[in-house]
């Protein structure tokens, strides 16, 4: 690979594999990989250990300045702090998966996370995963992808994650959360989930893993043998 370093923006449907690709690909071109539903997540995580309620916009968006919310990107997992505490291990479970969705769509909370991820992409050579990451964080990213599935498909993927793991859910509560959030994701009025114009759309349905990865790097090379 070349040693021109470029943006990659990767949005799509929650359980399209966006947070696993990302990584892989990331570590193989020596990116750095920013998984800014982590930080979503862990806002979320905040407000449910508060006890605030998370459909209430003013008290979730009052927090905000309590948090100290930082992220140490890897090649590997991002870590994520709430208030000095690593709290990467609390932010997956079917609580927080429940109540993110509607934490995220607070315009203060989106405000507040947006400034940060642009922070972190500052330098280049990065891939944040998300779901405005190409049409609202970073607009100018030189790759867009949009990685999407069938809703059954996503929904497989994730049980088959969390089979033995205390998240464990049946396939039928995990296709309805995995619904619920693309209608709240796609709906909300914050920078909804889209697919911008200038997105690669990859439907990863009937993909294996290594396909989707070898397809973004080919694309990423592409790019960069054009610029
Ligand atoms: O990718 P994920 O499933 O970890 O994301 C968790 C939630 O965070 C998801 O329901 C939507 C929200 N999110 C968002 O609104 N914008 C992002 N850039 C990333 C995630």
């Amino acid at each position: 690979m070349s040693s021109k370093k470029i943006a990659v923006a990767i949005d799509g449907p929650a359980g399209a594999g966006k947070s696993s690709i990302s990584k892989v690909v990331a570590k193989q071109l020596g990116y750095l990989y920013i998984d800014t539903g982590a930080m979503y997540r862990s806002v979320t995580w905040a407000v449910l250990h508060d006890d605030i309620d998370p459909t209430d916009q003013a008290a979730v968006e009052t927090i905000l300045p309590t948090l100290e919310l930082t992220m140490e990107p890897g090649n590997d997992a991002c870590k994520v702090f709430v208030r000095g505490q690593e709290v990467t291990g609390f932010i997956r479970t079917p609580q927080v998966n429940n109540a993110v969705s509607e934490v995220a769509s607070h315009k203060g909370v989106r405000q507040y996370l947006v400034e940060r991820q642009r922070l972190l992409a500052d330098e280049g050579g990065v891939i944040l995963d998300g779901r405005d990451i190409g049409s609202v964080v970073l607009p100018d990213a030189e790759l867009k992808i949009y990685l999407t599935a069938s809703v059954k498909a996503r929904a497989k993927r994730r049980w088959l994650e969390v089979q033995g793991t205390p998240n464990e859910q049946s396939l039928d509560e995990i296709t309805k959360n995995v619904e619920r959030r693309d209608e709240m994701d796609k709906n909300r009025e914050e920078s909804p989930l889209v697919c911008v114009d200038d997105a690669v759309v990859i439907d990863s349905s009937d993909m294996t893993f290594d396909e989707t990865v070898n397809r973004i790097l080919q694309l990423v090379q592409e790019i960069i043998n054009h610029e």
